[in-house]
């Protein structure tokens, strides 16, 4: 049986056990470390898993070992990890924005299997999607238990090079806040269209839902979809006449050039 411990358990690492142990993953192997004690009393109380507030007792544990604090605190936080990480060899799994393989190596010693990954938010609802990418040390078993683990909390797909986790930051990574934008704004043109904000809310959120599950059920691509429900000189066709004549598709990618770039400039900035 594989144990994992959580260095940082916060809001991905709670998800993440929570996802765990909802598909039956043995308790007993779960560790949660956070310097917070009252955190750590919540997910031993209500997830059955093990806690401590010392990252080094966790780390004693586990074959697993994953990474969910904030980029920001990374460095200090591995710093005194080292001597145990380096003793006890385990697969790392970074959750964390921002921080390239290159830094996680350096700050853990070198030579580890180490598992990039960029979830996002909907994780935290069992729905995610996270790009994964792994150093040359990690084995095709550790693969396998990396991707066990993130899709307790959704589906992951594997990267061939590192520079593509800057694409999925920009796709999925950052796409949920795209996506309540775009609710935001229709939103907002149903109240000026005279419904109550309220209704505008909630025929926004379910069209947004059913326009996605059909999405992800049916053999269709999203185009072949859209064009199924656009009919000649009908009112979707005026609507999306408007969305091509003001080039969303170029607004689309200039704003992810933008995240992408800018996903890039953060592992210069937080990075060894
Ligand atoms: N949340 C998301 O949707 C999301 C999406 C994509 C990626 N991520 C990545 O996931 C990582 C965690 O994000 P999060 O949202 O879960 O943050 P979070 O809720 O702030 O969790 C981080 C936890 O780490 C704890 N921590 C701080 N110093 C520590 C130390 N020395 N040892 C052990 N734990 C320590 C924090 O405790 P204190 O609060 O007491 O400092 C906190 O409980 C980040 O790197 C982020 O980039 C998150």
């Amino acid at each position: 049986m594989t144990t994992i411990a959580f260095i940082g358990s916060g809001n991905m690492a709670g998800a993440i056990i929570g996802g765990l142990v909802e598909n039956g993953f043995d308790k007993q192997s779960l560790w949660a470390s956070d310097p917070s004690q009252d955190r750590i009393n919540e997910l031993t109380n209500t997830l059955g898993i093990q806690g401590t507030t010392n990252n080094i007792t966790a780390i004693e544990q586990a074959d697993v070992v994953i990474l969910a604090i904030k980029p920001q605190v990374m460095e200090a936080v591995l710093s005194p990890l080292k001597e145990a990480l380096q003793e006890k060899k385990p697969l790392i799994i970074s959750v964390a924005a921002g921080i390239n393989l290159h830094s996680i190596n350096a700050w853990t010693g070198g030579d580890l299997a180490i598992v990039r990954c960029m979830p996002n938010t909907p994780a935290l609802v069992q729905q995610g999607a996270s790009g994964l990418y792994a150093n040359q040390q990690v084995s095709e078993n550790q693969k396998v238990i990396s991707e066990q683990i993130l899709n307790a909390v959704g589906m992951s797909v594997w990267v061939n090079e590192e520079t593509q986790l800057d694409a999925v930051t920009a796709v999925s990574g950052s796409g949920p806040a795209y996506f309540f934008l775009f609710m935001e704004a229709m939103i907002e043109a149903g109240t000026k269209l005279g419904l109550s904000a309220e209704t505008a809310k909630e025929l926004t959120l379910k069209t947004a839902l059913g326009a996605a599950t059909m999405a992800s059920n049916s053999s269709d691509s999203p185009s072949e979809l859209r064009k199924k429900v656009t009919s000649p000189n009908g009112t979707t066709e005026k609507a999306i006449n408007s969305f091509i004549h003001q080039d969303l598709s170029k607004i689309v990618e200039t704003a992810l050039q933008a995240a992408n770039d800018r996903s890039v400039e953060l592992c210069k900035e937080l990075g060894a």
